[in-house]
């Protein structure tokens, strides 16, 4: 057995995977929400120290298992530095204690692999990835080759969702409580401009539609914000389906995939399903519980890592906030 620690953001989590069957017998998360939500964001100083409280609680629970581990895994990097290193410091303690090697897990391969949770992998598949931290597309080949085609130039998807949410005073995180009120609210009214429509260039970009609603917001009553929801997240989403049209002139999908927090959302869920729908492509989901942030994911990267034997030193394993894939 794996046990896998995350705490890249706001989540402490720990899972134990058995590396061969990929079952998952124990995943608790502890989320720190409601502790942000008055400050509209992820305060990193107190995410660490509600890390430092959270993660050595369920490790006790985890405390049966202990004799049955091969390995401990840590989510070493992206993700902020001061949460990191809370996991990092934890997974080293167990890794000593137990005597048993250490792996260093990538925090975006890990949702990459949310959706093979108690599953075998499928490859090769294109993946969009849409999380608080992330907006990318990438061709995944294997667990070792994965090439990212598009990136977010400045904010990403969800944290466009956490923005707009917290002009409207709705807490954090964002997304869901936009995707709520967008329910009731009318897509078209806002004709917001769509990020990059007459840029050939494959990429996105959230800054400018997140200040076009700061501009609809500060113009209107509270009675308007469903339809400033619905119209943001009706051209957030068409940002994404303009890109990924194009891209599949050249490159057309056979298996696509949506990983990461803001995959969740279902009015984007539902405009992938109607742009794959004419390529017969395959649409892979991860269950909604495990598109947010946890450990499941890490250790499942975990097993199969275990198996290639991609071990890191103690000494060298190191929390990097910034990593490109
Ligand atoms: O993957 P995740 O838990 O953390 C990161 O790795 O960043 O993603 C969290 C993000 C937040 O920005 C949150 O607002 C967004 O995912 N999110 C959503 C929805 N549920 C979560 N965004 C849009 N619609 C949703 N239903
Ligand atoms: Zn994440």
């Amino acid at each position: 057995m794996i046990l896998s620690i995350e705490s890249s953001c706001d989540d402490s989590a720990i899972s134990i995977t058995e590396i061969a069957t990929n079952r998952l017998l124990f995943h608790k998360k502890i989320s720190q929400e409601l502790e942000h939500s008055i400050y509209g964001g992820v305060v990193p100083e107190l995410a660490a120290r509600l890390h430092a409280e959270a993660l050595p609680k369920i490790l006790e629970e985890c405390e049966p298992y202990f004799e049955k581990l091969k390995a401990v895994a840590v989510t070493s990097s992206p993700g902020l530095a001061v949460t990191l290193i809370e996991g990092v410091t934890l997974a080293k303690a167990v890794s000593v204690g137990l005597d048993i090697p250490i792996i260093g897990v990538n925090h975006l391969i890990g949702h990459i692999y949310s959706l093979f949770i108690e599953k075998e992998t499928i490859f090769p598949l294109t993946v969009l990835l849409v999380s608080g931290g992330h907006t990318q597309v990438m061709e995944v080949k294997s667990l070792t080759e994965i090439e990212t085609v598009a990136k977010s130039m400045d904010d990403s998807f969800g944290e466009s969702f956490d923005k707009v949410a917290k002009m409207m005073g709705l807490g954090y995180p964002g997304g869901p409580a936009i995707q709520n009120l967008a329910k009731e609210g009318a897509r078209k009214r806002y004709d917001f401009t769509v990020p990059l429509l007459r840029t050939p260039k494959f990429a996105f970009s959230y800054s400018g539609l997140k200040n076009a609603v700061r501009l609809a917001v500060a113009e209107a009553s509270e009675e308007d914000y469903k339809d400033i929801a619905a119209s943001f997240e009706h051209i957030a989403t068409k940002h994404l389906i303009h890109k990924l049209k194009k891209y599949f002139l050249n490159y057309p999908p056979k298996t696509f995939a949506i990983v990461g927090g803001a995959s969740a959302n279902l009015y984007l869920r539902s405009q992938i399903e109607e742009l794959l729908k004419p390529y017969g492509a395959k649409l892979l989901l991860s269950d909604l519980h495990y598109c947010s942030d946890n450990a499941a994911m890490i250790g499942r990267v975990a097993v199969d890592m275990y198996k290639a034997k991609m071990f890191s030193s103690l000494e060298e394993l190191n929390v990097v906030a910034k990593s490109n894939l």
